[in-house]
């Protein structure tokens, strides 16, 4: 018998069949089929042909491939009972619960006991389609792996692209080839990590940024995952995305992976790029209209006085900011790094009559107030480790990271704790954001610290619900959409490199738009990479995604400040159609040029930002082709920093001299030829649909 589940948007198709009650696999996934596809009649023919030198019937590639069908790959779940055998089931149907969106699959093995769920939902508003597994036991047991529902990878494509990383150098795509056997990601930090971003991208044989299938996934969840792209030896090839391995150290009743999220395109790995964005500029918490950002930390380190701090807040908000984040050092005698985390007490040397003086000015200038947590660590030259030495996670000898360790908070009374220090500081002060930092890994990877983090946030936010968080982990180290359920917006990256950050912006608006990620303007000599960065180029490169600064203002020549003030009040200008945007990343011919276009939700208007990086190796620049555009309209584009341009630029490209009118198809096949430009600038084109 076979049955057979439907999800389907205009766009896509996902198509579940079992045979004989075993479990489902995904037998298809991609543009949208007919309305009177015969479902049952393509399950029986995608049903796998028999050879020699194989069993006789292939067993299907299931949402949890088991063993118990001698699955020649990966098997999507690997658990032990009390006595430390393994349990091998064979899942038989059970139940379905459909509704609008999707379906929960409940299936039962009763040799073992055990209980599989596994649910697929499709959000028409963006098409991205969630999936999620668990596993349920009457008795405790022990859980090594479990994926979430597993996904097929397709066969007409040559290489998969992963995100690697590191501390200022984020979002770094990694292409590895499709071959047999296992791409196999483990990431053992214990967080989401600059190394791991839980994401991955399989382009079809031919697709590029704009064009051509792509399918795309993230595992939404900050505790590490683990993934497995593999080809078996017949050639199939599965995705199993799940938390990764040793997460779960205690046996249980009930495990759950996070959500699968996914999404697929026949318009490259901008079609996907749109649907992650679209659900995070949904989901993701945070006030409107987004604030300029103001944060000290490159200003003053853990360097902290009063008045100071008051002088550089009446800058920055003559600059245009709107808010003003104090960053570490305004607690327990924290003078450097190597004391006071866990001891969240006002520092009365620093602020002796607490926050209020500075708050009060900060207000009085018209902007809001946020402040720097790091909740989950724990110094131990501190109150708190000297107070509770049973509250640190990982054995008394290992090697620590920045001086710090962490707290165990798996535990209600350490939840209990932090929630009442920041509580504290919320009810007795008018704050309304706090960036919440995590710079450190985990001694051992455990969920439950993760499950634990998640539940602090979620009774902060109910306490606090006009608080709005950021994610931030030595920059870019836990961000994922399980952190972005809590918080409105990540710090992208430690670097203030205009040119690093630049690239960063550009890789992670794969999954991420700019009303979540926060870029600041920094200091005229980059504090992590001892470059020295033109005003403009670091003012538009924070300016395309969530707007900052971050220098000492003193620092800035009138005429700096001047070009900041101009690019911010452009930002402002702006920044209700292009928090809504969709990013989508252009094809360069040019690889000294990153260039980006934002398209408004309703097609109206775009804004390219086509930064030129380093010199190219041909004498003029290489038409851009744009993206995303009505070929058949018309539009109305403009140089908007033309003022900028060198003067080594000697000719006359129209858009030069003012605005040029050009159909989408003019701009996307031909493209716009630009005016030759210095490296390490930025050009700014808007577009108006006419
Ligand atoms: C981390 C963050 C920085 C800053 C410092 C404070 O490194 O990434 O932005 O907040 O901590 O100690």
């Amino acid at each position: 018998m076979i049955r057979t589940w439907h999800l389907e948007d205009p766009q896509q198709s996902l198509v579940l069949a079992s045979h004989d009650d075993r479990l489902p696999e995904i037998i298809y996934w991609g543009a949208a089929l007919p309305e009177d596809e015969d479902l049952t009649s393509l399950a029986q023919a995608c049903r796998a042909d028999v050879t020699g030198g194989m069993l006789d019937r292939a067993p299907e590639v299931s949402i949890c491939p088991e063993s118990t069908q001698s699955f020649p790959g990966e098997p999507g779940l690997i658990a032990y009972d009390a006595k430390g055998r393994p349990l091998r089931p064979a899942f038989r149907f059970e139940a379905e619960e459909s509704d609008d969106n999707g379906v929960t699959l409940v299936y039962a093995d009763e040799a073992t006991g055990l209980r599989y769920r596994a649910s697929f939902a499709l959000d028409p508003r963006t098409g991205l389609i969630s999936a999620r597994a668990a596993i349920e036991s009457a008795e405790p047991i022990t859980l090594h792996w479990l994926t979430a529902p597993v996904f097929p990878a397709p066969q007409l494509a040559d290489e998969m692209l992963e995100l690697s990383g590191r501390w200022c150098g984020e979002f770094r795509i990694a292409s590895t080839p499709w071959q047999a056997g296992q791409r196999v990601r483990d990431n053992h930090t214990g967080r989401t990590g600059h190394e791991h971003f839980p994401g991955l991208i399989l382009p079809a044989r031919g697709a590029t940024k704009t064009s051509g299938e792509t399918r795309a996934f993230h595992y939404g969840w900050s505790g590490g995952h683990r993934m497995v792209a593999e080809e078996l030896p017949d050639g199939r090839r599965q995705i199993q995305f799940g938390h990764a391995s040793g997460s779960e150290p205690q046996p249980d009743t009930r495990f759950e992976t996070a959500t699968l999220f996914s999404a697929f395109s026949q318009e490259g790995s901008n079609g996907c790029a749109r649907v992650f964005q679209r659900h995070l500029r949904h989901t993701a918490p945070q006030t409107s209209p987004r604030p300029v950002h103001y944060n000290c930390w490159e200003a003053v380190y853990f360097d902290h006085n009063l008045s100071e701090l008051q002088e550089i807040a009446s800058r920055a908000a003559a600059l245009g900011a709107e808010r003003f984040v104090l960053d570490d050092g305004w607690f327990g005698r924290r003078d450097d790094d190597t004391t006071s985390l866990g001891d969240w007490q006002i520092d009365p040397r620093k602020y002796p009559d607490g926050l209020a003086p500075l708050i009060d000015h900060v207000k009085s200038l018209g902007m809001s107030f946020g402040i720097w947590f790091e909740p989950e660590m724990v110094n131990r030259d501190s109150d708190l480790a000297r107070a509770h030495p049973d509250w640190l996670l990982g054995p008394e000898d290992q090697i620590e990271g920045r001086q710090q360790r962490v707290l165990d908070l798996a535990r209600p009374e350490v939840r209990a704790y932090l929630f009442e220090a920041i509580d504290g500081l919320l009810s007795d002060y008018d704050i309304s954001y706090i960036k919440w930092d995590h710079n450190r890994v985990l001694p051992a990877p455990d969920a439950a610290q993760t499950r634990g983090v998640y539940d602090l946030f979620d009774q902060l936010r109910k306490a606090h619900p006009s608080v709005e968080f950021e994610s931030c982990a030595s920059g870019g180290g836990r961000i994922d959409f399980g952190i972005l359920e809590r918080t409105g917006r990540v710090w992208l990256s430690d670097s203030n490199d205009a040119l690093e950050r630049l690239r960063i912006q550009h890789d992670a608006a794969l999954f991420l738009p700019a009303s979540v990620t926060g870029s600041h303007v920094g200091p005229r000599v980059c504090h992590t990479s001892g470059r020295e960065i033109d005003i403009h180029t670091r003012a538009w490169v924070a300016a395309q995604r969530h707007m900052g600064f971050e220098m000492d203002p003193r620092e800035l020549t009138d005429t700096e400040a001047e070009v900041l003030s101009t690019v911010t009040a452009w930002w402002k200008a702006n920044r209700d159609w292009r928090m809504r945007a969709d990013i989508l990343r252009l094809e360069s011919a040019d690889p000294a040029v990153i260039a980006e276009l934002q398209l408004a939700e309703d097609g109206q208007r775009f804004v390219v930002f086509a930064g030129q990086v380093t010199p190219s190796d041909q004498i003029l620049p290489r038409p851009l082709r744009l993206s995303g555009l009505d070929p058949k309209a018309r539009y109305r584009v403009r140089l908007i920093n033309a003022d900028e341009t060198s003067h080594l630029s000697r000719g006359t490209p129209a858009l030069k001299a003012g605005a040029v009118e050009l159909s989408g198809q003019a701009l996307m096949g031909q493209g716009m030829t630009l005016p030759w430009s210095f490296p390490e600038r930025i050009r700014i084109i808007e577009g108006e649909r006419l």
